[in-house]
């Protein structure tokens, strides 16, 4: 949306970082005005998903050592595909080529070489100068920012893709502060960094942006599903499928999310209810808000399931422009189970039984293990191998003799020399690895899309204006003040009424420049709901205005309780 992506910049909501310099693709700043809008944005979510669920939030580093995500996946499977231009050596991402210059919707999921096929078939071009890519390799570019820690380039590091990976690491600790008691939820917001090949759309694609992501971690056999916390969740979900394999994806409706619906998992279905619930509020616009379930070649390394929460951000008079302002994952085990896999912690939960259970255990007592001087220096080595084998394989101890493997060499041990023994032992539970539900939203993509659906032009007293249609909530100045003119003391009653509104907690603006019209014009332009003004009868009887930026109609109260009634009208 040009029109919006230009007012941004005019009026201090976004614009790309150090034009000076130049501008580097993917870097935007926030204004005083986008500053204010996104910390609001930030502040509800907090609201909504950490302090009325219950949950804890955590603040980790943004740079984690090289182990980290060679653990995560992030290192081997973290790619977009890239294409360069034999002409003018530009880079681009050649699912988004696809996408762009044909009808095919999601080219994501498709391999390098499919995606040189389509490169030929569709006589696909390069966008900056129009060269053919016909021929052209596609290859897997990893998208993570790599740094060295400390002097030297020994210890590398990655700025995070993700914030969830802070909370995976130090899933112990988390742990212990939970009390070890599943379910419990673990959330962070912060920035995360991708060096995309081709940012795009202003804050729709950066490089640095910022994550709110929630890991809540459970047990998938307890019987303490979350629907009973909610309860009547109304959000429209689709189905993205290649139905006739024609190459094209096509959008399918498949009902609503009352109570879980059509999605698998019970706090999936949670979620979706919830970031509903969350978008309405701030918001975004239901009627161009819908969830859609990931096709399995669509979805990142870790998941199983995933459900994206996709706005129509496109402007009056445009073809819809579905964006990705959330993902909504099942990560099944495979975080912690990477993490324990790959450290000497475990990373996982004791389920205690309701009552304790007696169990026969196969153990190999070492000190029991006969091991005779033939076995020389092996022997240690030996009866740590029987003793994992008889933990795992009981009937590899059913013979006369047990086969163990050292260093691929097969050693036979006659099996009275082997120590095994089979006890009961009263177990009081097991060590087991939550299951992980993530809800992660792009914040920056959330301030775009509420912009995008508050954005509006219409015509007052035959003058045209563009007003953003804010929630009271989300503006990020509550009230301007105006003197209708700037002389005889109704500047100054209108500076003390500005100073009494901030004192008060009220985000007001003072504005005596220009025609009062025209001042209106302005605070409707950065959404501001409510506009006071000070007139000759305000000061012989304590009262003011108070303009309503939606229907423009205007109301006079006594000056004494406009905080109240600003609050009032903020709160709802
Ligand atoms: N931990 C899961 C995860 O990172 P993701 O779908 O890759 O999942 C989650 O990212 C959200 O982060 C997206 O839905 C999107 O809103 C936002 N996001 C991802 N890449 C982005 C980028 N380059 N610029 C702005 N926002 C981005």
């Amino acid at each position: 949306m040009k029109a919006l992506t230009e007012l941004a910049k005019r009026r201090g909501f976004f614009f790309q970082t150090g034009k000076a310099y130049g501008g580097v693709g993917g870097f935007y700043t926030y204004g005083p005005e986008g500053a204010t809008l996104k910390s609001t944005v930030e502040s509800t979510w907090r609201d909504r998903w950490v302090t009325r669920e219950g949950h804890d939030e955590i603040d980790a580093p943004t740079i984690l050592p090289e182990a980290v995500f060679e653990a995560s996946g992030h290192l081997d499977g973290f790619d977009d595909l890239l294409v360069e231009c034999p002409e003018c050596q530009s880079s681009h991402r050649a699912d988004h080529l696809i996408e762009d210059q044909t009808d095919i919707a999601e080219a994501e999921s498709f391999t390098p070489r499919e995606i040189e096929s389509l490169l030929a078939e569709h006589e696909i071009e390069c966008p900056s100068c129009g060269t053919p890519l016909a021929g052209e390799p596609v290859e897997e570019f990893n998208l993570m920012f790599e740094t060295a820690i400390g002097p030297g380039s020994t210890n590398k590091g990655y700025l995070r893709p993700e914030t969830a990976q802070g909370i995976f690491v130090d899933f112990p600790r988390l742990r212990e502060y939970a009390r070890g008691e599943l379910p419990f939820g673990v959330a962070q917001i912060g920035r995360a960094y991708r060096n995309e090949i081709s940012p795009r759309n202003a804050i729709v694609r950066t490089r640095e942006f910022t994550q709110a992501e929630l890991e809540l971690f459970f047990d998938p056999e307890s019987d303490d599903p979350p629907l009973s916390r909610v309860a009547n969740v109304e959000a429209p979900l689709y189905s993205a499928a290649d139905q006739d394999g024609d190459g094209e994806v096509h959008f399918e409706a498949i009902g609503e999310a009352v109570e879980s619906g059509p999605i698998a998992d019970d706090w999936v279905g949670y979620y979706v209810g919830v970031a509903t619930e969350w978008y309405e509020r701030i918001g975004i616009d239901l009627d161009r808000l819908r969830f859609r379930q990931h096709q399995p070649e669509e979805r990142a390394h870790y998941a199983t399931d995933c459900w994206d929460a996709e706005a129509d951000v496109s402007g009056p008079d445009e073809e819809p422009n579905w964006i990705e302002l959330a993902g909504i994952a099942n990560r099944g085990t495979y975080d912690l189970s990477h993490h324990a896999a790959h450290t000497d912690e475990r990373f996982s939960v004791f389920q205690e039984y309701d009552e304790p259970r007696t169990v026969e255990r196969a153990t190999v007592d070492p000190d029991m293990a006969a091991l005779g001087p033939e076995y020389g220096s092996q022997a240690a080595d030996i009866a740590a191998a029987l003793e994992e084998l008889a933990e795992t394989d009981r009937s590899a101890f059913e013979g006369d003799s047990v086969t163990v493997e050292l260093d691929g060499e097969t050693v036979d041990v006659p099996i009275e020399q082997t120590g095994f023994q089979v006890a009961e032992v009263t177990e009081r539970g097991q060590h087991e690895t939550p299951t992980v539900i993530e809800p992660s939203m792009g914040i920056d993509r959330t301030v775009y899309a509420i912009l995008v659906h508050a954005y509006d032009e219409d015509e007052i007293d035959g003058e045209h204006r563009t007003v953003l249609r804010l929630p009271a909530e989300m503006a990020p100045t509550l009230v301007g003040v105006f003197p209708l003119m700037d002389k005889d003391g109704l500047g100054e009653r209108a500076r003390e009424l500005e100073r009494e509104l901030r004192a008060a907690g009220l985000a007001t603006t003072y504005d005596d420049s220009g025609a009062i019209g025209r001042r209106y014009r302005r605070q409707d332009e950065v959404g501001t709901p409510y506009t006071v003004t000070v007139d000759y009868e305000s000061l012989e009887t304590d009262t003011v205005t108070i303009r309503d930026r939606d229907t423009t109609e205007q109301v006079r109260v006594p000056m004494a309780e406009l905080p109240e009634t600003l609050a009032a009208l903020r709160d709802g």
